[in-house]
């Protein structure tokens, strides 16, 4: 890999706050347990994944200028609209901006793109990455605990129980629901009752 991880870690440094920054560093360290559990042995499938996981937030604390700037300079298409997208936003040009600037391929750059939301066509690296931002955090709550005990035994079961969860909250603090995570979540529903 032509980044060492030191050299990503003070890439990133420089970009965000001392408290994303070891967000950042803990979803790394998560996302090896991962690859631990369901890739083991695989040392590309781990220098991909943990640099991925790493990198995941690089475009999170970028301004709504900066933001603004960025999708017009690289010709960002966003196919759904900007309300709707807010969450993915980050995803998307961090996944761009991994691919241009850091060598990030194309599995890489998508599991970035989709941390947030999830997508319903999930690579092993999508969801490794989606999980370790959930799960890769001190202080869980018992619910996360035991999202994360799932995701250990069953990774789209983990990531059901999470997006499920995560649904009830947004419902009863009355936030609206982006479409694509109720195809996501009907997507996982579907696959985890075939177990
Ligand atoms: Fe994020
Ligand atoms: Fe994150």
């Amino acid at each position: 890999m032509k980044y060492s991880i030191e050299e990503l870690k003070s890439i990133i440094k420089e970009l965000m706050s001392e408290k994303r920054y070891n967000h950042s560093v803990m979803v790394m360290e998560e996302a090896g347990k991962y690859v631990e559990k369901y890739k083991k042995g695989d040392s590309s499938f781990y220098e991909k994944t943990i640099r991925a996981a790493l990198m995941h937030d690089i475009a999170k604390e970028m301004s709504e200028k900066e933001i603004e700037e960025y999708i017009k300079d690289n010709n960002i298409k966003l196919d759904i609209s900007n309300s709707i997208n807010k969450p993915l936003i980050h995803g998307i040009i961090g996944a761009d901006k991994c691919t241009k600037l850091y060598d990030f391929d194309e599995e890489m750059g998508q599991s970035i793109r989709w941390h947030t939301t999830g997508s319903t066509n999930m690579s092993l690296m999508d969801k490794i990455v989606f999980l370790a931002d959930k799960t890769g955090r001190t202080n869980l709550s018992p619910k996360l605990v035991e999202i994360r005990n799932k995701a250990f035994e069953n990774l789209d079961e983990g990531i059901y129980l999470y997006i499920n969860n995560n649904m009830e909250k947004l419902k009863t603090k009355g936030i609206p629901i982006n479409p694509i995570s109720i195809d996501v979540q009907k997507y996982f529903y579907d696959k985890i009752k075939k177990i």
